[in-house]
């Protein structure tokens, strides 16, 4: 099969379009012939020896997680029959082995395509999507009527957790720059703030949630200027700081996201109602993967970058 490997750890050109075995079967997986393939910043972190930890694995290694295709071979169990169209985030944090025309997945792992989007969209819906439902309502159980704060709205986690959060009856406030405010709208975000000209604790106070999803500007330890008393803040870019939650009776968390095929299968639900709609900046064909790891390195790309998978 062709697939996108790693000799070492570098700059996007370490991505090498390739021959590599075809995966076999272990029990309680399934085979998937790729469609599309989704990529995330974790990704760009590993490839530069700065993310995940592997250390302990050979090179050539096949990064990336999030996968979208139809299921090519079974094993005895499997909840799936060949030809179902299916998608999820395999392996995550261990090695995904995603970036390629066939991938092993746990069943579990996996769930049924929205049918309303195609597959090579459905590939830029796992990683995001499962954090933001694993942050917005396992751990932060988001009520409806509740304020919430999203910095980086417009992002791939943003775009998704917005959505959730006004399918659950919450009132969102986002930021994002100017190109993304119409964007924000359309997706039913309350109120924009445009973080280039404004902080967002200069306009914005008692919110019952934040869910930061960005490193930049310091906004993890801003969060807690515009928390109400006993509001939630759950963080997936930094940990944040336990003195400061303790005295404003804050309950705070930093997540790390963990694969679900279950929540998979409801993010599907939602998709497929039309109450979530993923957005794609850009589609490559697997081969140009350096490109999309350059595109994915800007910080600033809208929703998703997705790779286009076996029509080379
Ligand atoms: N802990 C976990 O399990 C977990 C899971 C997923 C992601 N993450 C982390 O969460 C972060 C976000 O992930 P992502 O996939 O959403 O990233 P992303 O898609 O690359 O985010 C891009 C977005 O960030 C916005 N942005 C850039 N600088 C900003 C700033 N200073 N203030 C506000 N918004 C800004 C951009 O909007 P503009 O173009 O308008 O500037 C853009 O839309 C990353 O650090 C990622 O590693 C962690």
């Amino acid at each position: 099969m062709k697939a996108v490997r790693i000799h070492g750890y570098g700059d996007p050109d370490v991505l090498k379009y390739e021959d590599a075995p075809t995966p076999t079967l272990k029990p309680d997986q399934v085979l998937v012939r790729v469609r599309g393939v989704g990529i995330n910043p974790v990704d760009v972190k590993t490839r530069a020896g700065k993310g995940l930890n592997y250390s302990d694995k050979p090179f050539p290694l096949i990064l990336g997680w999030d996968i979208a295709g139809e299921i090519a071979e079974t094993t005895a169990g499997a909840p799936f029959a060949v030809g179902d169209a299916v998608y999820g985030m395999v392996e995550f944090p261990d090695v995904g082995s995603a970036y390629a025309e066939y991938v092993a997945a746990n069943w579990t792992e996996l769930a049924k395509a929205p049918q309303r989007i195609d597959l090579v969209t459905a590939a830029g819906v796992p990683l995001v999507g499962l954090t933001a439902w694993q942050a917005l309502f396992e751990v932060g159980k988001l009520e409806a009527g509740a304020r919430i704060l999203i910095p980086a709205a417009a992002g791939g986690v943003g775009h998704i957790a917005v959505q959730l959060a006004k399918w659950k009856g919450a009132t969102v406030i986002g930021t994002a720059s100017a190109r993304n405010h119409d964007y924000l709208r359309e997706i039913g975000v309350d109120q924009v703030i445009d973080y280039t000209k404004q902080s967002f604790e200069e306009v914005v106070k008692d919110v019952d949630f934040v869910l930061n999803t960005t490193r930049e500007d310091d906004t993890l330890a801003r969060s807690f200027k515009v928390l109400r008393r006993g509001g939630t803040l759950i963080s997936i870019a930094g940990k944040p700081d336990e003195e400061q939650a303790k005295a404003s009776d804050i309950h705070a968390e930093s997540i790390l996201v963990k694969p679900s095929g279950e929540q998979m299968a409801k993010i599907a639900e939602l998709i497929d109602a039309g109450y979530v709609k993923p957005a794609v900046e850009r589609v490559f064909p697997l081969a140009a993967m350096n490109e999309a790891h350059r595109l994915q390195e800007s910080g600033h790309v809208r929703g998703k970058i997705v790779l286009r998978v076996g029509d080379e």
